[in-house]
């Protein structure tokens, strides 16, 4: 091989060889160099449009080649299949406005049974600012089940996530606005997280969650409860008082009444329909956004007064996100490095009983708030201890 190549190169130096032998070389190699060109040409247009397939049709966490495979095998195919209308879009990101949104999201299909294996997922929806401080840990409890859930995220609009590729939180920020405690583009930020969630038909449970919330159980425990029970756990209770009832406003009547009037945090869990009736609703919503403002704080009140009139059948009645507001304030406490112990937890898991399928049991909250960034590394080192996980 050597001399040969080193005879080429030596035959294209001009000068070195006579003119006629320049001539019958080129002839020789010429086509040779050609064909090598068109070749190179080619991988490079073939290159592209994988590329370019990739980026349309696979998402960005399957990066290992045979999921790849598939799933540009399906890009191709599925232009005029059922695939289509089921397949989980690569991008979250869309040029579509709100009311674009929630009336794409508010598609029910009208034949009760799938006519394709459908696995049903948890859809966790992350509202904050901006950082998920507790990334890793909720990383470390989601791992493995990839089939089982998805993520969305919505924060502030100028915020710039900085995921690594391999995380599970990467692309899942979900176009988003503004939004302000107790006002109403709070319950829009939480209506857009819906909405986003349901373009996927294979989510089927919504759980709203902010930066400060851990999962109290590893995924498989948390998945049996939530796809085992006939209710969907949203906190909406009677209040007697002024922060109960004493926050309803009589020109709502008589399209709510005080005996309507409903109350609970705001950290939900729900299933499909729930979540397609918070979205489809342009009735109740008129009447909270005009009625509703502080001291009416409207994300304690429009979907839990809203669900208990129109499905009070599918509600349990209770939220699975424990708190702790005996600190007193306008706050509830917020655990930092020092405060997580064996105790905190024994107090969060066994403090008392509840109602699941019309059952006493002893297992009531499934996640946890508030949570300092600090809690961080304890909640990772003890998180088999703690969680299980
Ligand atoms: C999950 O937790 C439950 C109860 O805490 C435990 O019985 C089960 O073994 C755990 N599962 C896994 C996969 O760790
Ligand atoms: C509210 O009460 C009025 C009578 O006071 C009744 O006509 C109306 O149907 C009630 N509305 C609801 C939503 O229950
Ligand atoms: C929740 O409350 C509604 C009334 O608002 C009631 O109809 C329903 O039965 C309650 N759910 C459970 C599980 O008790």
């Amino acid at each position: 091989m050597q001399p040969r190549l080193a005879s080429l190169g030596s035959l294209l130096e001009e000068g070195q060889v006579p003119p006629v032998r320049i001539i019958n070389q080129s002839n020789r190699h010429f086509p040779l160099r050609l064909l090598l060109l068109w070749l190179l040409l080619g991988v490079g247009i073939a290159f592209t449009f994988l590329s370019m397939y990739t980026s349309l049709c696979v998402t960005e966490q399957a990066v290992d080649i045979p999921i790849a495979r598939s799933r540009i095998q399906q890009c191709f195919q599925q232009s005029n299949t059922v695939q289509s209308w089921i397949r989980t879009r690569s991008s979250l990101l869309h040029e579509m406005n709100d009311k674009e949104l929630f009336w794409r999201a508010s598609f029910v299909p009208k034949i009760e049974k799938y006519p394709f294996d459908r696995t049903p997922k948890i859809a966790f929806m992350f509202l904050t600012r901006g950082p998920l401080p507790l990334a890793p840990l909720w990383e470390k409890f989601l791992k493995g089940k990839e089939k089982l859930y998805s993520i969305y995220i919505h924060s502030l609009p100028s915020y710039q996530p900085k995921f690594l590729r391999s995380s599970a939180f990467y692309g899942r920020q979900i176009p988003s606005q503004v939004a302000e405690w107790g006002m109403m583009s709070m319950c829009d930020a939480e209506r857009r997280l819906l909405a986003n969630a349901l373009l996927d038909i294979s989510n089927e449970w919504f759980i709203l969650l902010s930066e400060a919330c851990i999962p109290l159980q590893n995924f498989t425990t948390i998945y049996n409860y939530i796809s085992r029970s006939r209710f969907s756990f949203i906190g909406a209770f009677d209040e007697p008082g002024p922060y109960g009832r004493g926050r309803y406003n009589l020109q709502m009547w008589p399209e709510i009444n005080i005996s309507n009037w409903r109350k609970g945090s705001q950290w939900f869990e729900i299933n499909r329909e729930l979540a397609v009736n918070i979205v489809q609703d342009t009735f109740y919503y008129s009447k909270f956004e005009q009625f509703c403002r502080p001291d009416c704080y409207v994300d304690e009140h429009y979907f839990p007064t809203m669900l208990s009139m129109k499905s009070p059948h599918l509600l349990a009645n209770r939220t699975l996100t424990w708190v702790d507001w005996s600190r007193g304030g306008p706050h509830p406490a917020t655990f930092a490095e020092t405060d997580i112990n064996d105790e905190l937890f024994k107090t969060i898991l066994h403090g008392g009983t509840c109602m699941y399928n019309d059952q006493h049991t002893d297992l009531c909250f499934l996640f946890a708030r508030k949570f300092a960034p600090t809690a961080l590394d304890h909640l990772l080192q003890h998180s088999s201890k703690f969680f299980g996980f």
